[in-house]
């Protein structure tokens, strides 16, 4: 069978390295390449499947491309407006799916970091936050805060979720937060607060204040590192947040929900987390 990711930049997708690792796990024989989209993304898509292709990932810029020319869409692809996996059915056709939010979902309850009814805040309002919403709130997360510096993006995510959503920004929540808890130091701010900004990759902390973090269940960032722990995981950590993780399992498992997709086949997500964490460090 064959595979590939595309994407531009591309060159450090790590994509390859776990569907090899899937592949071994559950016997398969597959190639899965990286392909730089530097033509129109429809056109090197058409060729790929034409030349005997079976599915593909899609990364930035193109999960919004992918969206535009899949013929079939699952729902969450439908409520993300983005797609991340594609599949070529068996009369030639393209379906479109989107793994990323349910990845996020499924990592949480290995992690055990998904409480029912649970309340969660979710920091920042890009693609990648759009993509989390409806699969947690299918996972039972009973309500979602949504802060963003420009707020206006938040509150059109929200407005698709009447009474599950709430979009705030960093200056409400702040002030009307934190005065609650300097007044009880018991109270949990939320169950889990999952940073869904780029902030991490930029290394910078987002403006969100530290009692609130360190009052929370759970801090999740959808960022990894080499040394499983971003900027962000890190500060929640050194406020006494007991239970932190980044995003390396999040990663791992929309891979192995497109694989699943693909092939039928469901791969053990620990072993390649393992797998992926050990080849980092040695790469670091
Ligand atoms: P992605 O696909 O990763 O979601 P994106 O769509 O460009 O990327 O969105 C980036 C998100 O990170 C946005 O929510 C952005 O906030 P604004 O919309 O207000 O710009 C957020 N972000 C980036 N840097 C940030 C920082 N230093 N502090 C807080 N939020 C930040």
């Amino acid at each position: 069978m064959r595979f590939a990711v595309f994407g531009n930049p591309i060159a450090h997708s790590l994509s390859p390295l776990i569907h090899e690792h899937f592949a071994s796990q559950v016997g398969l024989n597959l190639t899965y390449e990286r392909i730089l989209v530097d033509r129109p993304f429809a056109t090197m898509v058409t060729d790929f499947f034409e030349a005997g292709g079976n599915g593909c990932n899609v990364t930035v810029p193109c999960k919004l491309e992918a969206f535009a020319l899949a013929t079939r869409l699952s729902d969450n692809a439908q409520a993300a407006g983005a797609v991340n996996t594609l599949k070529r059915d068996d009369d030639g056709s393209i379906s479109g799916f989107n793994t990323d939010g349910p990845g996020l979902v499924r990592d949480l309850q290995r992690l055990h970091l998904l409480k029912d009814k649970a309340r969660v805040l979710i920091l920042g309002a890009g693609g990648a936050a759009q993509g989390i919403v409806r699969p947690l709130l299918e996972a039972g997360v009973a309500h979602i805060t949504m802060v963003n510096r420009q707020v206006t993006k938040a509150a059109n995510i929200a407005a698709h979720f009447p009474s599950k959503v709430e979009a705030q920004s960093y200056q409400s929540l702040n002030e009307s937060l934190a005065a609650k808890l300097s007044h009880d130091h018991q109270a949990v701010s939320f169950d889990l607060i999952i940073n869904a900004t780029s902030s991490s990759l930029l290394h910078v902390l987002p403006p969100i204040e530290a009692l609130i973090v360190q009052q929370a269940g759970a801090v999740y960032d959808l960022m990894y590192t080499p040394q499983g722990e971003t900027i962000f995981t890190r500060f929640a950590r050194d406020l006494g947040v007991g239970k932190t993780a980044d995003g390396i399992g999040m990663l791992i498992a929309q891979a192995a929900l497109s694989f699943e997709i693909w092939t039928g086949k469901r791969p053990d997500i620990a072993k390649t987390i393992a797998y992926l964490q050990a080849y980092l460090q040695e790469r670091h």
